[in-house]
């Protein structure tokens, strides 16, 4: 295991609108980002994954207020840190959030290499514009990105270049986690390779030290990250390799993300995606017991009325062996998920229904 550069523990935020209704939208979330590793988080829309990103640096303005919980960068607390502190200190250099859609934020009127100027400038640092130039385009260009680009304006850059860039602005100061809210989701495939190619990049030159990649599209991080997180209504319900949640998902709503995905193969068109049913519970009120309850077709009456925790498959299923090698073993063990029915249960139920649905495939493409 590597040297943990995030670590969050019990982060619990919320929002208060403007009624003075409380929205709990980041509830005991815990993980852990060792160096050099990416972490995804998933989940749809309304689940928490942008609120839980700001709330990770740290920096919290109304509506949004912390409530509980640590976040350590580098061994470092940053949630005792002042307002002041935290800006100066820790927003760019420390941690760097890109918000979902802030290539479309960025001010047409301005030049790319202003934004860069803002950016040190916010930090006190007292660099002459000819330095910063000379940083910027030095960057640039080790990121394959046309240093030309520090002279235009967001209007005259595409989409793909746009998000390359605002990523290499928010980079500048090499932070130590970066996290990308949806990076690619309004750009085409190939830009959205470039995207994720250029984070890498930044990472395997030392520029960041760990990643967090968050999308509503599950299998998108398969070939991104190395672990990923699912989030269901402000917690987390799942997280494993990304192998393992892509390939063997056990908690019924990362299973749900799955199959309500899975493109249908030529001739079987006719054949029903399985998205899940209703939406995702209101957070001004979420259920007593587990927050899926209402969507599950697994769900017994205890799911209303007890309190679920996440567990560790190891701690659930001690004889777990999970893999042909050691490595696997403990990965698997190391598993963890917010569900009171048994792993073998769940899996038992997937291979019965997954073998119906091939079935129905089949028939379908011989008709
Ligand atoms: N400014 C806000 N004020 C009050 N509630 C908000 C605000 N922004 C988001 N929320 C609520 O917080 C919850 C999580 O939203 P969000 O973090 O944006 O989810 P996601 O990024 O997964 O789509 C949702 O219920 C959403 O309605
Ligand atoms: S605890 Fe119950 S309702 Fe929640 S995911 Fe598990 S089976 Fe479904
Ligand atoms: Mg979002």
């Amino acid at each position: 295991m590597g040297k943990a550069i995030l670590e969050v523990r019990d982060l619990t935020t919320k929002y208060i609108t403007r009624f003075k209704e409380d929205v709990y939208a980041v509830d005991h979330v815990s993980f852990t980002v060792d160096e050099g590793r990416t972490l995804g988080i998933a989940g749809e829309s309304g689940c928490g994954k942008s609120t839980l990103a700001l709330s990770l640096m740290g920096y919290y303005f109304s509506p949004l207020y912390y409530t509980g919980g640590q976040i350590l960068v580098d061994g470092r607390d940053i949630t005792n840190m002042s307002p002041d502190e935290v800006r100066k200190n820790v927003l760019g250099t420390e941690v760097a959030y890109i918000p979902q859609a802030a290539m479309n934020a960025l001010n047409p009127t301005a030049k790319i290499i202003r934004f860069i100027e803002d950016v040190i400038h916010a930090h006190d640092l007292k660099m002459s514009k000819k330095d910063i130039y000379d940083l910027a385009r030095e960057r640039f260009e080790i990121l394959n990105l046309p240093s030309d680009v520090l002279q235009k304006h967001a209007v005259e850059l595409s989409g793909g270049m746009k998000q390359r860039t605002v990523i290499a602005i928010s980079t500048i100061l090499s932070p130590k986690v970066l996290i990308a809210d949806e990076p690619s989701s309004a750009l085409d495939v190939s830009s959205q390779k470039l995207v994720i190619k250029m984070m890498y990049d930044l990472m395997r030159m030392g520029y960041i030290k760990s990643m967090i990649f968050i999308t509503h599209e599950l299998p998108l991080l398969y070939n991104v990250t190395d672990n990923i997180m699912v989030m269901y209504a402000g917690q987390i319900v799942e997280s494993g390799t990304a192998k393992q949640m892509v390939f063997d998902p056990v908690h019924p709503y990362s299973k749900g993300l799955m199959n309500s995905i899975i493109v249908p193969e030529e001739g079987t068109r006719d054949v029903k995606l399985t998205a899940i049913p209703g939406t995702p519970p209101n957070l001004k009120n979420p259920p007593q017991g587990c927050r899926f309850a209402e969507r599950c077709k697994y769900a017994q009456h205890l799911c209303h009325t007890s309190f679920v925790t996440m567990r560790r498959f190891g701690e659930v299923d001690p004889g777990l062996l999970g893999g042909e090698d050691e490595g696997d073993a403990v990965a698997e063990r190391n598993r963890a998920y917010r569900c009171i029915v048994p792993i073998h249960e769940l899996k038992a139920a997937y291979a019965e229904e997954d073998a119906a649905r091939r079935r129905d495939k089949e028939a379908v493409s011989y008709e």
